[in-house]
């Protein structure tokens, strides 16, 4: 039987309820200083916590600030990563970034894609769960017909793979119609957006899609607590 896979985010997980498993790929997307890197920081806290090795690829930051992020949640990388439970790739300084694994060329899919395959295999056989913040960024400037051809193959990569994978995309980037298209190659997309309740500002979180899964669709608004990162308030449909 497949083994069942969780965010780390209480109400998150109730919502995807027999949702996801290794193999799943999952899309998260939203508007800029939302949340999706602190959801991305749960996601890797609860795969370090359930025995995962974690791979995740700073993008848009250098890989210190998450580092610095998870130490703020008393999770001290130094340690998963000397023990090869953790892994941070830098495709964010290019070429003066002085991490183990980085990618000189932020926009070469090509070297992406093998750098990827490179450290799947590496830890071949061991649970891997994958955080690529933002793929966004990676796929900007490039032609769409690329973008997606390396996306199809990607993703089927991953899937064959069984790679729990997490692709994180800033809205606004992308032109609409490649954002649609890559969005039906996902198993679960969580869709984060900033919203009104009684005029105040709020955000708000909603599950878009669960491939094969019970779900519900309705939004929820969610807080960011320095001690327990994403809360989603309990009954808070909006
Ligand atoms: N440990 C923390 N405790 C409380 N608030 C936090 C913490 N970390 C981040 N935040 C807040 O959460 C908000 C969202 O940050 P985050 O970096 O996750 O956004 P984002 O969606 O990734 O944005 P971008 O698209 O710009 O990368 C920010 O306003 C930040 O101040
Ligand atoms: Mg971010």
């Amino acid at each position: 039987m497949s083994t069942l896979a969780y965010f780390g985010v209480e109400g998150l997980d109730r919502i995807i309820s027999q949702g996801m498993v290794y193999g799943s790929q999952i899309m998260v997307h939203g508007d800029t200083g939302i949340g999706k890197t602190v959801l991305a920081g749960e996601f890797i806290k609860e795969g370090l916590r359930c025995g995962d090795v974690c791979i995740y690829v700073a993008c848009d930051e250098p890989p210190d600030v998450m580092r610095r992020h998870l130490g703020g949640f008393k999770v001290g990388t130094r340690a998963y990563e000397e023990a090869g439970r953790l892994v941070f790739v830098d495709a964010y300084e290019e070429e003066a970034s002085p991490e183990k694994y980085h990618i000189a060329d932020q926009h070469n899919l090509d070297k992406y894609f093998a750098l990827e395959r490179e450290l799947v295999k590496r830890f071949e056989g061991r649970r891997i769960r994958l955080v690529v913040d933002s793929l966004s960024t990676l796929f900007t400037p490039l032609d769409s017909t690329e973008v997606m051809e390396f996306h199809r193959t990607r993703l089927k990569y991953l899937r064959k793979h069984g790679i729990l994978a997490l692709d994180v995309f800033v809205d606004g980037v992308l032109d609409g119609r490649v954002m649609t298209v890559a969005s039906h190659l996902y198993n679960v997309i969580v869709r984060m957006k900033f919203g009104a309740s009684e005029n105040r500002p709020v955000r708000i979180l909603q599950v878009g899609k669960v491939r094969s899964g019970k779900f519900s669709a309705a939004p929820y608004m969610f807080g960011i607590s320095p001690v327990f990162g994403i809360i989603l308030a309990p009954e808070s449909e909006v």
